[in-house]
This record gives structure tokens, sequence and C-alpha cells, in this order.
């Protein structure tokens, strides 16, 4: 299979979760969704990550945004483990957790460890999940791909504001710059002269003829969170 690459369809699959069975592009429906996978169950950065994003279910939803994870654990296992989660977090976690025991989803959306593996993180000869995440708008695009190491617990507020960058650009014809946070000034895209960028938005300033900055109207660009 040809390897996922921005701009990919993500590839629908049917598997079993702690919500119930799901066929994923029926899963995702008219949202946008965010795959992610993390390494094994009742481990410790994954503890953590999992809180987090069970703390930031609010958020997700505010942007229409479908959280759902994965690990090769079966659902007895993730049942369990969702007990500590909520535990130590004092959360309630309400999103769906895939049981990929077969790896079967992992193949597809080549989330496992391919080079970096050893008896510490590999069943049956086949390695762990990765800390993989896919951001998958509502025409189910792949939009965003992250790959973190098991040892580095990712940041879901920095896949908020990859998200609000995302759908942003989607409506307005701009980007956003390094470090960029929702409220700030954004770039207007080079598809777009300055003198119309000088039609569409309250203020630009030109930076240099390629580089051009503006500020977005009140509602398009106040804090989302
Ligand atoms: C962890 O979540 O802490 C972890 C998972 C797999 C390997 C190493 C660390």
């Amino acid at each position: 299979m040809a390897p996922l690459r921005l701009g990919s369809v993500a590839p629908d699959f049917s598997a079993e979760t702690t919500t119930g069975p799901i066929k994923f592009h029926d899963f995702i429906g008219d949202s946008w969704a965010v795959l992610f996978s993390h390494p094994a169950d009742f481990t410790p950065v994954c503890t953590t990550e999992l809180g987090e994003v069970a703390k930031l279910a609010p958020q997700f939803a505010k942007r229409g945004v479908k959280v759902i994870g994965l690990s090769t654990n079966d659902l007895a296992d993730h049942d369990r483990w969702v007990d500590d989660i909520n535990k130590v977090n004092n959360v309630n976690l309400a999103f769906p957790i895939i049981a990929d025991k077969d790896r079967d989803v992992a193949t597809l959306y080549d989330m496992l460890d391919s080079v970096e593996h050893d008896a510490s993180n590999v069943v049956n000869g086949i390695p762990f999940t990765v800390r993989s995440v896919f951001v998958i708008d509502p025409a189910k695009k792949i939009r965003l791909i992250l790959t973190y190491p098991a040892s580095c617990g990712r940041n879901f507020d920095e896949i908020l504001r990859a998200i609000d960058s995302l759908q942003l650009s989607d409506r307005q014809p701009i980007a956003t710059p390094a470090n960029w946070q929702p409220g700030g000034e954004v770039i207007v895209h080079v598809s777009v002269s300055t003198e119309k960028a000088k039609q569409i938005f309250p203020e630009v300033r030109e930076a240099l003829p390629y580089l051009r900055f503006a500020t977005l109207p009140a509602e398009e660009g106040e804090e989302e969170k």
C-alpha cells in the first residue's frame, strides 16, 4: 500500500472500541477527527496522555473534532486501564479507544515502530504502536501527521492549535506564522495580492513583498479556548 501522506484519504476500517464496534468513516461522519495511537495500556506516559485528552474533550468538541485512541491491547485491558486514567487524572474518559489486537489498523496507518524494536516493545515479533496522530477532515482527507517516540508525551494543546490553524486556513486565504495562537496576526496567502488583501482584511502589514501580515475580523480571530 502507498504510504499515507497529507491529502491522502484516511483508510476506512472496522474495529472494536470501548464504546462499541465502529466503521471509521461512519464514525467521522461530517466531523473532523483525531486518530491517535499510544504504545500500550498500563504505562506511565500513556496514562498522562489519555488523561489530558479526556480533560480537553470539550475543546475538541467545540472545534467539531471527534477523538479516538488506539493501542494493540484488548477491550478488557482498555476498560481496566480507563479506571486508572480516570482516577489519577480526575477525569471521565468518554472517547472510544480501539482494541487493535491483531494490529490491523496500526499496520494500515503505519503506526508500528519498525526500527527501534527490542524485547521491551515487541509481542510475537511485531513492535508496539508508536505515538502517532492523524488529523482528518470531514472529507476524510489526512491534514496533519505526527509521530512521537514512546519516551515523549505529546502536547495536545499544540494539536488543538494546529487544528485551529487548519480550520482557519480553510475559511480564509491565509497561513499561520511560527508560534501563532488564535487571535494573533496571520499571513496573507501567497496567491492573494497585497491590493486584494487590503480589501479582505481590516489591517495588512507588508514586512516583505512575499510576507504580508494581516489581522482578522474579531469573530475570526478570537480565542477559541
Ligand atoms: C509510557 O507510556 O510510559 C511508555 C510506553 C511504552 C514504552 C515506554 C514508555
